[in-house]
């Protein structure tokens, strides 16, 4: 659920400069409504983060203001759903507010805040890249969805209240850019530990905090890069993650993903800190339903196999061929996912890689035989 890097060379950026402090406030005419604006600086004033959801704006900021070693993002993806017969298109596009110092892994540009990045991957498995700095950024929250602009005339999304339906545009002259996605969400949304629920934690691990709005969706994308059509369906997806500290002061390994296998809408989660300790958070669901939601110790289990599958990952391994997905109770039973990778879609060396690939599984009594889609990612510091 997250993040991405970008392929410096097909990158172009442009920026501003910036203007005024963040300020949240509720609108007069509705009480779940707030209006965030965001400047690019990076300020050392000490970050206000949520960690409990308390009822309302499950999609919207978490960290007030981010500063100099806090983050915030959003990201939003979709894979091709024929990915088996060869269509390798994907996409990723991510809205952060996030220093340098709070996600290392990101932007050439040390003086901001504020980024977005599209990149994913053509029909025949070409990889794309691009981004922008924009001077200021906009979040309006409006029940539990959410509005974001990153820039005049840049990148933005918008959401229903309900968090249904979805809308993630932009359109860019100078890199002669442009497209729409729209997910139309088929799973309820979850936290860490389950359902949304006022009270429920969202912690993932201690200092990581993840919301899952969209964790499947139909998702169709209509892109046009430069010329270069790029045009596809499939399993859709959306989230957000924030964090109090420098994310690699926190982050030793973790792998993440999210498809749609057969009847069921499935995302695994299974992390290590920098001191070894391990955390999960499952998610099934099927027909509107979620099976299993879940943060227990083992509730889902990923391990690497094929190419170099050692775990936990060290910083210096290659890439495996693809996971092994464990959920240890899917209604009583365990749901055992073989993802087997069709291609690294983009990676930073040693420290992050995502990848599409194709799901097979099935219950490990004999049951079931399922095929599916996937996106998913690793970090591994
Ligand atoms: C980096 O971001 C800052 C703040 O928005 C901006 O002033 C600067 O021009 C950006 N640099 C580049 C290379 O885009
Ligand atoms: C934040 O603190 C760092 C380190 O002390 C300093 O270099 C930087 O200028 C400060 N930034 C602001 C906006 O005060
Ligand atoms: C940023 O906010 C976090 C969270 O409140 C705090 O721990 C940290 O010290 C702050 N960093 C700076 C540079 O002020
Ligand atoms: C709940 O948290 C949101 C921020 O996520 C805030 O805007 C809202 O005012 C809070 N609502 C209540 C009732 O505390
Ligand atoms: C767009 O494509 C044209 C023709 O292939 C090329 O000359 C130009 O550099 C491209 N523009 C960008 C921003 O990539
Ligand atoms: C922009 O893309 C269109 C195709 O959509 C192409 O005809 C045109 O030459 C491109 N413009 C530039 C400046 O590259
Ligand atoms: C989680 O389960 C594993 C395997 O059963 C066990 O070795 C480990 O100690 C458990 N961890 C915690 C924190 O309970
Ligand atoms: C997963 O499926 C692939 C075929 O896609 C197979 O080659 C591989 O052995 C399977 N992996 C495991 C661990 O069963
Ligand atoms: C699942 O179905 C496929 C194709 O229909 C078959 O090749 C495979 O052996 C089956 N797997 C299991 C575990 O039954």
């Amino acid at each position: 659920m997250l993040s991405t890097l970008l392929l410096a060379s097909t990158l172009a950026f442009t920026a501003f400069a910036h203007p005024p402090p963040p300020r949240t406030r509720p609108d007069p005419d509705c009480a779940s409504r707030t209006t965030t604006h965001i400047s690019s600086a990076i300020t050392n004033t000490t970050s206000t983060v949520e960690w409990i959801y308390n009822g309302t704006s499950l999609d919207g900021p978490k960290v007030h203001p981010v500063n100099s070693t806090t983050f915030d993002w959003w990201y939003f993806d979709a894979v091709s759903s024929d990915l088996a017969s060869g269509d390798l298109s994907s996409v990723v596009i991510n809205f952060y507010t996030a220093s340098p110092g709070g996600f290392g892994a990101l932007s050439n540009n040390k003086s901001t805040i504020l980024e977005t990045t599209i990149t994913g991957t053509l029909s025949d498995g070409t990889p794309f890249g691009f981004g922008k700095f924009p001077a200021d950024a906009t979040v309006v929250t409006d029940g539990e969805g959410s509005a974001g602009v990153w820039g005049e005339g840049g990148t933005e999304w918008s959401s229903s209240p309900d968090l249904k339906h979805w809308v993630i545009k932009f359109d860019d002259p100078e890199d002669n850019v442009s497209g729409q996605m729209t997910l139309q969400s088929v799973a309820p949304p979850h936290l860490p530990c389950g359902a949304v629920e006022a009270g429920a934690t969202e912690l993932l691990m201690p200092h990581i905090g993840w919301a899952n709005a969209v964790p499947d969706a139909l998702a169709q994308i209509d892109f046009n890069l430069n010329g270069t059509a790029l045009s596809f369906t499939g399993p859709g997806y959306h989230d957000k993650n924030w964090g109090d500290q420098p994310f690699f002061d926190t982050v030793g390994s973790w792998f993440w993903g999210h498809g749609h296998l057969g009847p069921y809408s499935i995302v695994w989660f299974d992390a290590r800190d920098m001191f070894g300790a391990e955390y999960f958070s499952s998610y099934v669901a099927k027909d509107g339903k979620i099976l299993t939601g879940s943060c227990s110790n083992g509730t889902v289990i990923v391990r690497p196999w094929g190419g170099e599958d050692a775990y936990p990952p060290p910083a210096t391994a290659a890439n495996p061929d693809g996971f092994i997905v464990t959920f240890a109770d899917v209604e009583g039973k365990e749901l055992v996912v073989n993802v087997t990778s069709a291609l690294a879609a983009v990676a930073l060396e040693y420290v992050y890689d995502r990848w599409i690939g194709t799901l097979a599984g099935g219950f490990a009594d004999g049951t079931g035989n399922w095929t599916g889609v996937a996106q998913y990612e690793e970090f591994k510091v």
